[in-house]
């Protein structure tokens, strides 16, 4: 796989290609607010799109958790003590994964099982339909960041009034006209990332996305003002990141 080095892109971004293993160890020690990852989750599927695809199979289910335990233990190292990490997986793995950080963060630092519940998929005449995926909120220490997000509050009484968000998120997962659709699988929507950044990263502090994918936590963080960093193995993936960092209106120059 060629290497390339990791490229600024604007103001308040860089992106890089590679295995993330090798790129969060070239990261210092406590430099990150929040790190997001959304990887594979081991459908046994490839994943395709019109801007790319990725592999999405182990070997086994313990193989899936070797794999991300060594990610995960690296994504702890780099945050700061104030710092966060979000885990977006699903039924397939949230059990497991849980236990996983439960011994890398401590079951203490769990804050919050969040279930995102995006609306749009198939059914099965064997099982209730699953239209949710899961995120699992885990802090470095007692001291974390967090701002409770406000949504619209849906009850006949607070009507066109906002309340504090709960654990579970409705909001829909990108449909094929959406606008922001750019075609690379399983992007996840700008609404669903802007909100997490937002609550659990301070204005200024610096978000991390070991897997970006077409780069959506890299645009909702520099669009609420703070600092991305992402990386994927995909050419494809690095390519269309940089693309959107560079069509954001805060895009300055690029240098790498
Ligand atoms: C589920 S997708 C991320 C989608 C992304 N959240 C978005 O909104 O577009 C997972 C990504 O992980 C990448 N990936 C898989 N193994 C990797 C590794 N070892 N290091 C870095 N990236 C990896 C894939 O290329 C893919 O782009």
């Amino acid at each position: 796989m060629p290497e390339r080095p990791s490229e600024v892109c604007g103001r308040n971004a860089r992106v890089a290609l590679g295995d993330c293993l090798d790129l969060l160890r070239a990261e210092d020690d406590a430099s990150v607010d929040l790190v997001y990852l959304d990887p594979p989750f081991n459908t046994g599927k490839p994943q395709r799109g019109t801007a790319g695809e990725f592999a999405d199979r182990f070997a086994s289910m313990d193989a899936y958790l070797d794999f991300l335990g060594r990610r995960l233990t690296e994504c702890h190292r780099v945050l700061r003590p104030t710092g966060s990490i979000l885990v977006h997986c699903d039924w397939r793995s949230s059990h497991r994964v849980r236990c996983l950080l439960d011994d890398l963060f401590g079951p203490e630092m769990f804050v919050n099982h969040l279930v995102w519940s995006y609306g749009l998929g198939g059914s099965s005449p064997r099982s209730f339909a699953k239209k949710h995926d899961d995120i699992l909120f885990y802090a470095k220490t007692e001291d974390y960041h967090f701002d409770v997000p406000r949504v619209p509050a849906t009850s006949q009484r607070m009507r066109g009034m906002m309340k504090k968000a709960t654990d579970v998120l409705d909001i829909p997962s990108l449909n094929n006209l959406a606008l922001e659709r750019v075609g690379y699988p399983t992007q996840k929507p700008l609404a669903l990332l802007s909100m997490l950044v937002r609550a659990c990263s301070p204005e200024g502090g610096t978000v991390l996305d070991p897997f970006c994918g077409s780069g959506t936590t890299l645009v909702a963080a520099v669009e609420a003002g703070r600092s991305a960093i992402g990386f994927d193995i995909s050419d494809r993936a690095v390519e269309t990141t940089r693309g959107r960092l560079l069509a954001q209106p805060s895009s300055l120059a690029v240098a790498g």
